[in-house]
């Protein structure tokens, strides 16, 4: 890979896992069961090639409007998936980082987020960033609130500042899995320059090898932003 340009930011609207399960005669659940592997297998290979930050939308503000006990599953799986992975952001020296309103999550829910994100507080390379109930038209408004609440004055540079995605930067690639092309109400004011690849491939079966072809292409791609 070292031809390859290996981007700061990607970030990924995981979609698919429901027509992989429904494709399959399996229940839905077990679809997002199977795009839980998927996450651990590409922020594994993400932290081995040297990316810095990986933002991946686990649930959307509108998901809370499908049928309660897929929501309920998802919430489940969530907290089982962040205790299970503890031991292996450490190893891996993974800092794991939520965005999102989490406040409407359950208690446990909640300080299973918090463990999680304290102690990997310390780990220095990918950071693995979920979005939680994450919405950026929410994320905008609450920012816009805290601007005004510290009293700053509204440039691009404060206005970053107070975005859950302080500090990490515009994306560089934004990967859309499933044959959908829209962006979801995801990191709207983040994707001003990403690069954007939209594949058939349905989450569960996204993997590394599709990951080089896009890092491949997005290495080919001439970023202009905006000059000429
Ligand atoms: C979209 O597929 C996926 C989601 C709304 C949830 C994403 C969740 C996971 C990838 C699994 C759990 C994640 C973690 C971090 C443990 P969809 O259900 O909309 O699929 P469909 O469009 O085919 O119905």
């Amino acid at each position: 890979m070292s031809e390859i340009e290996i981007p700061k930011h990607v970030a990924i609207i995981m979609d698919g896992n429901g027509r992989w399960a429904k494709e399959r005669g399996l229940n839905r659940t077990a679809g997002h069961e199977e795009g839980a592997k998927t996450v651990r297998k590409i922020t594994s290979y993400c932290s081995d090639i040297g990316i810095k930050y990986l933002t991946l939308y686990a649930f959307s503000t509108e998901n809370w409007e499908r049928p309660k006990l897929e929501v309920e599953f998802l919430m489940k799986l969530l907290d089982r998936y962040l205790k299970k992975e503890l031991s292996v952001y450490l190893e891996n020296n993974i800092k794991f980082k939520a965005i999102g309103d989490i406040s409407r999550f359950s208690k446990t829910l909640q300080n299973t987020i918090y463990e999680t994100q304290n102690k990997t507080a310390s780990c220095t390379g990918l950071t693995q960033v979920l979005a939680l109930n994450y919405g950026s038209k929410n994320e905008i408004i609450r920012a816009i609130k805290k601007l005004n609440e510290l009293n700053l004055e509204v440039t691009e540079e404060n206005f970053e500042t107070c975005l859950d995605t302080a500090g990490m930067g515009d994306v560089d690639i934004l990967i859309r899995t499933s044959g959908e092309v829209r962006l979801s109400n995801y990191l709207l004011w983040q994707n001003a320059y990403a690069e954007m690849f939209f594949t058939q491939t349905y989450w569960p079966d996204f993997n590394e090898s599709e990951l080089d072809d896009i890092l491949s292409d997005f290495s080919n791609r001439e970023r202009r932003f905006g000059a000429i």
